[in-house]
């Protein structure tokens, strides 16, 4: 089965991405969970490291869930040809996607609701980069 989004959790993120995957799923979307398995404590810079690695292998998109959003952020940002969007509204999940061409998207179980951060996934997903001069932008980072 061709993997069409690459998708992670810490503890932190465990219920909201499993919400994400059904969701996904439901869609027609084939999704792969780099883990957490379980709601036991674990490091998110490792997760966050097995989906950058799959997004800069296939150039396709990821989705990282954790408590806040932000160490997820945080820790694949630090990979050359990531840019990872923490977005806790669907306006910046859009223009992240216009301007950014965003490649991860960070979300926080505990700060954004199920029902938002699914219209999160869908308008970061079918949103696409605008190009020209934010492609120059990009290219500075
Ligand atoms: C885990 O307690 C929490 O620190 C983590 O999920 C995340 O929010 C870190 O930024």
């Amino acid at each position: 089965m061709t993997i069409d989004i690459y998708i992670g959790s810490d503890h932190g993120g465990f219920k909201l991405k499993n919400i994400i995957i059904k969701h996904l799923n439901e869609l027609g979307y084939s999704v792969q969970d780099a883990g957490c398995y379980s709601e036991d404590s674990c490091d998110y810079p490792v997760i966050a490291k097995e989906v950058v690695n799959e997004v800069l292998e296939t150039g396709k998109k990821g989705i990282l869930v954790c408590g806040t959003g932000i160490g997820m952020s945080i820790a694949a940002n630090r990979y050359s040809g990531i840019r990872a969007s923490h977005c806790t509204d669907t306006f910046t999940a859009r223009m992240t996607r216009m301007h950014n061409d965003s490649n991860i998207l960070c979300l926080g179980e505990r700060v954004t609701g199920a029902g938002l951060a699914l219209d999160i996934v869908d308008i970061w997903l079918n949103t696409e980069f605008e190009g020209g001069r934010h492609l120059n932008r990009i290219k500075m980072l």
